[in-house]
């Protein structure tokens, strides 16, 4: 990304710089767009011809310097079909558009239309998301640029439209969730060296100015709650482990509250059941659960969604220490189940026990979900594509699955039950942090379950989708920022007054 990206809305009339424009299959063009092409629809016409251009979903057509044209280059990007468009496809556009803005280019526009005619506000915004996520970059460690990666400082990308006014107040409500993306991605990408749990507590802190209220809950208040899981795990690390609890007041008083728990595990070596160390690097992203709570808490509040909202992260390091636990120690939870640890490297269900049991209790939520990178079956089980989804409220599950569906951010429910649920009996405890190999996102899943007690409950194992997952046209960033997109829409859709 440039150094600012400054997103703007203008009338179909005022196209400055780069011109990216949209069409349907078979080269049909909206009306505005027409009109503005009319000066080359010949030169076009052939340029789509010699590339075989037909304005295909997932293509694009270039031409530099149009003759006729003010505009140092016209991207014409198809948009496919254009029936039935979902959220989903407009914000991969607006991100597909995006990409095609040059580095160098210090404007562009984005003429918001279809073939089928001016996008409505809220499509619009849409296309903005997208550019927005497409235009992140995480480099606040380089200080070298390499040739032919010059960029310009400002890069101004205005999107004509039908009713640039009502485009803007449309992207008021979707840059606060663009922006909740953008803070997850940057708490994901960061290293465990700088975000430890005091710096990790100090950035979620800033939600305060949004009107978040932000409880730190250190050590010794976690002691004294009986947090013996959490705390284990915490307890090889140099840096104290810390709770933070958010809430956003944004609904009716007294209105219970829905609940969002994150697994904030900002380094996960293993701990003594220590991890092999190709690619362990990658566990600087194990609190992608929590930076998901932070993201989407800072949505909600800054787009002042009607509606009353717990965010809960517990911020630990899981590191082999002369004090860190071992296996086959015996932890007692908040809830006062006892635990045998039987590999400390399961240290996520841990986490979640104590803070899911502890939210539980003093919210008395309507709902709870947790999101967490937990278990590496769960991408042995469902690749990269779809987060797992593992829930006792068939209703949640449904609504979940349909606001994936509408962002993109999609989810698969797993299996939970009784046969599984017994394979985590314990010897010498009530339970034990591991059930083996087979099954081992479900078995992850039913010790969560004995900690919400008859609260309906969702678990999203993101594992494979919250980091290194697949390049797309709104992601270029190795932390995704997963599930703020999915989790504001189902608050929107199912829970605002
Ligand atoms: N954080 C890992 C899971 C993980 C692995 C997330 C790869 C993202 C990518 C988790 O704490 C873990 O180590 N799980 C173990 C559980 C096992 C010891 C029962 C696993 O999946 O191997
Ligand atoms: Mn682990
Ligand atoms: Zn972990």
């Amino acid at each position: 990304m440039p150094a600012s990206l400054k997103l703007g809305f203008v009338p179909f009339t005022r196209l400055n710089g780069v011109l990216v424009v949209f069409c349907a299959e078979s080269m049909k063009f909206g009306p505005a767009t027409e009109r503005a092409l009319a000066p080359i629809a010949n030169q076009l016409r052939r340029a789509a011809a010699a590339d075989r251009f037909t304005g295909k979903s997932g293509s694009s057509l270039e031409i530099i310097a149009p003759t006729g044209l003010s505009a140092p280059r016209l991207v014409v990007v198809g948009a496919g079909k254009q029936k039935e468009v979902k959220d989903r496809d407009l914000i991969g556009l607006g991100g597909a558009a995006m990409g095609k803005v040059p580095g160098l280019a210090g404007q562009a526009t984005i003429i918001a239309e279809f073939a089928t005619g001016a996008l409505k506000a809220r499509q619009v915004a849409s296309l903005a998301l997208g550019a927005r996520l497409r235009a992140y970059t995480f480099d606040r460690y380089k200080t070298k640029r390499k040739e032919g990666e010059e960029r310009a400082d400002k890069v101004e990308v205005n999107f004509a439209c039908a009713n640039s006014d009502t485009a803007e107040k449309a992207w008021a409500s979707a840059a606060a969730v663009a922006d909740g993306v953008v803070l997850a991605r940057d708490l994901v990408n960061e290293p465990a060296n700088i975000l430890y749990p005091g710096e990790f507590a100090r950035r979620a802190s800033g939600l305060r100015k949004l009107g978040v209220t932000v409880e730190v809950l250190d050590v010794a208040a976690m002691k004294k709650l009986g947090m013996g899981a959490l705390l284990g795990v915490g307890q090889g690390s140099a840096h104290d482990s810390r709770l933070v609890v958010m809430r956003w007041e944004g609904g009716k008083r007294g209105v219970g509250p829905i609940a969002f728990i994150g697994k904030g595990v900002y380094f996960d070596t293993g701990g003594i059941s220590i991890k092999p160390a190709q690619g362990m690097e990658d566990m600087k992203g194990d609190m992608a659960g929590a930076a998901c709570v932070v993201g989407l808490m800072h949505a909600l509040a800054a787009r002042k969604a009607k509606v009353n909202v717990v965010g809960a992260i517990g911020l630990v390091e899981n590191m082999p220490d002369g004090k860190a636990q071992r296996p086959g120690d015996i932890v007692t939870t908040m809830s006062g189940q006892t635990v045998e640890v039987i590999n400390t490297d399961a240290e996520g269900r841990l986490v979640l026990a104590d803070v899911l049991h502890y939210i539980n209790k003093r919210f008395k939520p309507k709902l709870m979900i947790d999101l967490a990178t937990l278990t590496g079956a769960i991408m042995v089980a469902l690749g990269q594509e779809y987060t797992g989804l593992f829930a006792n409220d068939d209703k949640l599950a449904e609504r979940l699955a349909k606001a994936g569906e509408a962002t993109g951010e999609r989810v698969w429910r797993m299996p939970l039950g009784p046969e599984y649920d017994k394979i985590i009996d314990s010897k010498f405890a009530d339970m034990k942090n591991t059930g083996g190999r087979y099954g081992g996102s479900i078995t992850a899943a039913q010790f969560l379950q004995r900690f919400v007690n008859k609260t309906p409950w969702v678990h999203l194992d993101i594992a494979g989708t919250a980091f290194a997952s697949p390049q797309s046209d709104i992601n270029k960033s190795w932390g995704a920022g997963w599930g703020v997109r999915l989790l504001d829409r189902f608050v929107e859709d199912y829970y605002e007054r």
